[in-house]
């Protein structure tokens, strides 16, 4: 994990970078730091703790001249977050400095070598025996920056984004790339270096993505040279052009992305199904299956890889495959999955959930269902990320960036693309009536207003936030479609408040979580009109006869809920499979309220980062 940021051109790099990483601590918020070249040497700066604890030292500390840089937030794996352990990292020399996101995985034994030939190491991290490394390579066999690198790294088992420079080169920046993001952004005589291309899209739209095993040497005021790191051979580069423009990375006026990300999904949902779901003709249109309808079809199974909200997403996806499709389906954490020895057959359908298309036990389990024959379709949020690159076909969300570490619009938009997906199989296949389904694509059609409905409830949710904010523990309780969202809302509770909560499916309750209630638990049950709702009333009855205090999430004009719970939230009506996308909406506030009460760093949780770029 971790933001990576670097700029070589004829501007002041310092202001480049520092905003850059403004933009990238979402990945990784530990330590941060800046190395600039000043005309004459390098001068560095780097502290424990967030990009604004930086910036008041950094100005102090050294001169902010310069134009040529490179900048780090990290997300700390070898060596505890601390002054020393922070990026950039120098060699012993000082000649050479570097920025690093990933593991080097065999750095010990490289560490060993380099000791025995009279190496210091200041900090713990893997990232400084990787510089040392070059260095030593640089002496032993006289090269030059760009192929030391390129030696050094092909010595190097485990993940990187490198950006590396040299202070007797400085009109050059050299980088390279295996399992963890890197673009470049091209502009005019000048290039920016970055884990995600938010922090140079004021100056250009022009972005070349490295490919795992690639590096480039990036030379001021000339061209980026791509070569493969294996075997030195050229790689023509591919320039794209970048569709995401300022507003949608900024916070357009809320106190915290999560906020104006929860609000924003009338607008992401619409944006996912828009150009799919055509209402008029009652067709839905998506290339990615269309153009692998056979291999769907022929499925004998769908197997679901993803982790964290993504896998709940991939909960209510079984129901909807399953209820709509009739194709059976098993979901997975990406992280057991890769590890377990499977069984995969070639006819298995793999489905990869991610919001930022990066998380690395995702990428290893699309890795080995496709090393074992099966078709991998991939669920992105992120355009050109690796698993979107790295799959066979799939669909993005078009959820735009979610930049708050707790997902919320990621979540409502993967449902949504499954839901479309789960409808156009079933239609291929036969199992829904042509009534059935036309009543469905209606109902999606107005899930975004329903959404836009649901959120008006956030005042009220506030409220119930100032009544519970200092429990220490809550139960999330649903059934059917709606049991994932129970489990969603006991995470983002967690994520960001720390507040201990768990979700349950609302009849396994009485198998044990049973015995936690008394009067200081509050549970949250949702109990919408459709789907075993005598059921869950029943269960709320149990919860009551033992004080529990119960939160319901209810359709509108519910009233037998109302009547046993202490506070009700209501949600608008709509068919039990499309639930999850306005029940979920309350939880997310809840969570969201709860934290802020308790001034907890919302949008940057403690140990956590948008993208685990690591095991
Ligand atoms: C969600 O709130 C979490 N921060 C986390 O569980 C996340 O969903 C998980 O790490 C998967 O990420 P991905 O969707 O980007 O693959
Ligand atoms: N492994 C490096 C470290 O611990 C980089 C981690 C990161 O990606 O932030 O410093």
């Amino acid at each position: 994990m971790c933001g990576i940021v670097g700029y070589i051109g004829h501007r002041e790099a310092y202001p480049i970078i520092l905003k850059g990483l403004k933009r990238l601590e979402y990945r990784g918020y530990d330590s941060a730091g800046i190395a600039l070249y000043d005309g004459n040497d390098i001068k560095l700066s780097k502290t424990k703790g967030k990009v604004a604890d930086l910036e008041e030292r950094l100005e102090k500390e050294i001169s902010t001249k310069g134009s040529l840089g490179i900048g780090h937030t990290r997300w700390a794996t070898h060596g505890v977050p601390n002054d020393v352990n922070s990026h950039p990292h120098f060699s012993n020399s000082g000649n050479l400095v570097i920025i690093h996101n990933g593991i080097i995985e065999n750095y010990d034994s490289l560490k060993k070598e380099l000791l025995k030939r009279g190496y210091i190491f200041n900090s713990d991290t893997d990232t400084e025996v990787l510089i040392n490394l070059i260095e030593d390579v640089m002496k032993q066999d006289g090269i030059k920056l760009g192929k030391a690198v390129q030696v050094a790294l092909n010595q190097v088992v485990g993940a990187y984004a490198i950006a590396v420079f040299d202070k007797n080169k400085p009109n050059e920046i050299v980088v390279a790339r295996l399992g963890s993001p890197l673009a470049i952004g091209i502009g005019d005589d000048e290039f920016f270096i970055a884990s995600d291309a938010s922090p140079f899209i004021e100056y250009t739209k022009n972005a070349i993505y490295l490919e795992d095993e690639e590096m480039a040497i990036i030379r001021r005021d000339k061209e980026v040279n791509i070569r493969k790191i294996k075997d030195d051979s050229l790689v023509d580069p591919y320039m794209q052009e970048l569709q995401i423009n300022l507003e949608q990375i900024e916070k357009g006026g809320y106190d915290h992305f999560m906020l104006k990300e929860i609000f924003e999904q009338p607008r992401a949902i619409l944006d996912t199904f828009r150009g799919r779901l055509l209402i008029d003709k009652a067709i839905i249109k998506m290339a990615g299956i269309e153009d692998n309808m056979k291999k769907f079809l022929n499925a004998d199974r769908i197997i679901i890889v993803a982790c964290g909200t993504s896998w709940h997403a991939g909960l209510v996806a079984e129901y909807i495959f399953e209820d709509l499709a009739r194709i059976p389906v098993e979901v997975e954490y990406a992280s057991e999955f890769r590890y377990r020895n499977p069984v995969i057959k070639e006819n298995d359908v793999v489905i990869a959930i991610s919001q930022s298309g990066e998380t690395a036990d995702t990428l290893a389990a699309i890795k080995l269902a496709k090393s074992k024959g099966a078709f991998v379709f991939g669920v992105c949020n992120v355009v050109g990320s690796s698993i979107a690159r790295e799959t066979d076909a799939g669909a993005y969300t078009h959820a735009g960036p979610e930049i708050g570490v707790a997902s919320t619009k990621a979540f409502t938009t993967q449902i949504t693309v499954l839901t479309l997906i789960a409808l156009r199989l079933a239609r291929a296949k036969g199992t829904i009536s042509s009534s059935d389904y036309r009543h469905h694509l209606i109902e999606l059609e107005l899930i975004p207003e329903k959404v836009e409905k649901a959120l008006k409830s956030d005042a009220y949710v506030k409220t119930i936030a100032a009544i519970y904010k200092d429990v220490k523990n809550f139960l999330y309780l649903g059934r059917g479609y709606n049991f994932p969202v129970a489990l969603e809302g006991a995470l983002k509770l967690k994520e960001i408040s720390y507040i201990h909560a768990e979700g349950y499916p609302a009849a396994e309750m009485k198998h044990g979580p049973i015995a936690l209630i008394d009067e200081n638990m509050p549970i949250v049950v949702i109990a919408t009109k459709k789907g075993h709702y005598e059921k869950v009333v029943s269960n709320i009855q149990e919860i009551k006869s033992r004080k529990g205090k119960i939160i319901g999430i209810v359709t509108e004009g519910d009233y037998s809920v109302r009547e046993l719970a202490d506070h009700v939230i209501e949600v608008p009506d709509t068919l039990e499979s499309l639930s999850p996308l306005l029940t979920t909406i309350p939880l997310q506030l809840l969570s969201y309220h709860i934290a802020v009460m308790l001034e907890k760093n919302v949008d940057q949780p403690r140990n956590l980062a948008k993208s685990v770029t690591v095991e």
